[in-house]
């Protein structure tokens, strides 16, 4: 592989599925963001190779994203010589084998979350990374890159709230509230591979964003509403329906997770997930409660978030509404239309992260080239999936 530094970064994803295409976006649009936090700016960047197992995916999101080719198998970008920087964004199982191919041939690797179906994976796969130091390995946690959301974590870090008192979180989704809802890698596999693994992992992330490392979790209850689902006449993309057919498969695994943490800091987290929650496709949130105020963000609000400070005299006190813009994280010259109030929404978050993963690579292993946050380590997955692995353990009773 010749230096990024003497040809363009080559950059390559595999998975076209639901998140491979915000991955593909994200490169694309990396490149634009300009000026402020975003620094010096990146080398030229060459949008070089889209692989997926099913070849119509791969060909249209080739097509789709202007990448020169397209591949069928992640062992071709692994050979291409012309590829640097690749996204792993394939069902967790594949996530292990494919990293550890790609960091043996020399890439820098951005992977999905959960970073594994186990610890014993996930602990390899450091392994693999701490064997090729040079090479940036990095864990994909996107809503850190919210900017309101990162505007929150600056604002709780500067004290100015005070001690962080309790964090509730939830990721409420509808994706199989409906039982026609196709079968797919998402409800294979064993208890806590479910919701908790899929959407729980990134409440996990972000509890701890925001308040701290977490110190223990308690009083798990995982629930299978759903005890089977159809089998899909062909390929399934994300959380899609699709044409299913007479044939049924069991369910392995959680289609809603409860549990309580306690952060070292000392604050109380509640936490829960859920797959069925109906009339919520995205419903993430939360509320932190600090000794001086609180504050709070929705998902489905992407551009604000609300606060209690106490600024207000007594009856006039109350939450009030906060829009985001250049003032906040990642917003100045990472919008096209970077004002206070314009929109951006979820697929920018890949934006900020292919950006910073793309910059760390340019600038060398920890090295941000701008302000950005570097992309978390794979031993930040694995940490996150110790957790997980307590949630799950945590729970002794059936899923039913
Ligand atoms: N950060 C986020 O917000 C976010 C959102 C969704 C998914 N994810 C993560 O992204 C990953 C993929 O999820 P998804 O929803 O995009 O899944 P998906 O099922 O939509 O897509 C997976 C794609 O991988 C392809 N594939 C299967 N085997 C392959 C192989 N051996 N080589 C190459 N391609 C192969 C499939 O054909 C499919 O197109 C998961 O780890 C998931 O947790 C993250």
């Amino acid at each position: 592989m010749s230096s990024p530094r003497t040809r363009p970064l080559g950059v390559a994803v595999i998975g076209a599925g639901m998140a491979g295409r915000a991955h593909l976006a994200g490169y694309r649009a990396a490149t634009t963001l300009s000026g402020g936090p975003y620094g010096e700016g990146l080398p030229p960047v060459r949008l070089v190779a889209v692989a997926d197992a099913h070849a119509p995916f791969a060909h249209a999101a080739a097509t789709r994203y202007g990448y020169d080719r397209a591949e069928t198998s992640w062992q071709a970008v692994a050979e291409a010589d012309d590829v640097d920087a690749v996204s792993v964004v394939v069902a967790n199982r594949l996530h292990r084998e494919v990293v550890e191919g790609l960091l043996a041939a020399g890439k820098h690797v951005l992977c999905e979350k959960p970073l594994a179906p186990s610890v014993a994976d996930a602990e390899a796969m450091v392994a693999a990374a701490a064997a090729h130091p040079d090479q940036v390995a990095a864990v994909g946690f996107t809503y850190r890159r919210s900017p309101a959301v990162a505007a929150v974590q600056a604002h709780l870090a500067g004290g100015h709230l005070g001690a962080v008192q309790h964090v509730n979180l939830h990721y409420w989704c509808d994706y199989g509230a409906d039982p026609q809802a196709p079968m797919s890698w998402r409800y294979r596999g064993a208890p806590g591979s479910g919701v908790l693994a899929d959407v729980g992992s990134h409440l996990v992330d972000l509890g701890e964003f925001l308040a701290g490392p977490l110190a223990s979790v308690h009083g798990t209850v995982m629930s299978r509403v759903h005890a089977r689902r159809p089998v899909p006449l062909g390929a399934v993309v994300g959380h899609a329906l699709a044409a299913v057919g007479d044939e049924f498969e069991d369910v392995g695994n959680e289609d809603l997770v409860t549990f309580t943490a306690r952060f070292e800091g000392g604050a109380t987290g509640t936490f829960s997930a859920s797959r069925v929650a109906h009339g919520l496709p995205n419903g993430l949130g939360f509320e932190v409660f600090c000794e001086k105020g609180a504050v709070a963000f929705d998902l489905n609000r992407t551009g604000e978030f609300t606060i209690a400070d106490h600024s207000a005299p007594g009856g006039l006190n109350g939450y009030r509404q906060v829009l985001v813009g250049p003032a906040h994280p990642y917003v100045a010259g990472g919008l096209p239309m970077d004002f206070p109030s314009v929109g951006h929404g979820q697929s920018d978050f890949f934006t900020f992260q292919c950006r910073a993963f793309l910059d760390e690579v340019a600038g060398g292993v920890g090295t941000p080239l701008g302000d950005l946050p570097v992309v978390p380590p794979l031993a930040h997955g694995l940490h996150n999936l110790r957790v997980l692995d307590a949630v799950a353990s945590a729970w002794e009773g059936t899923l039913w």
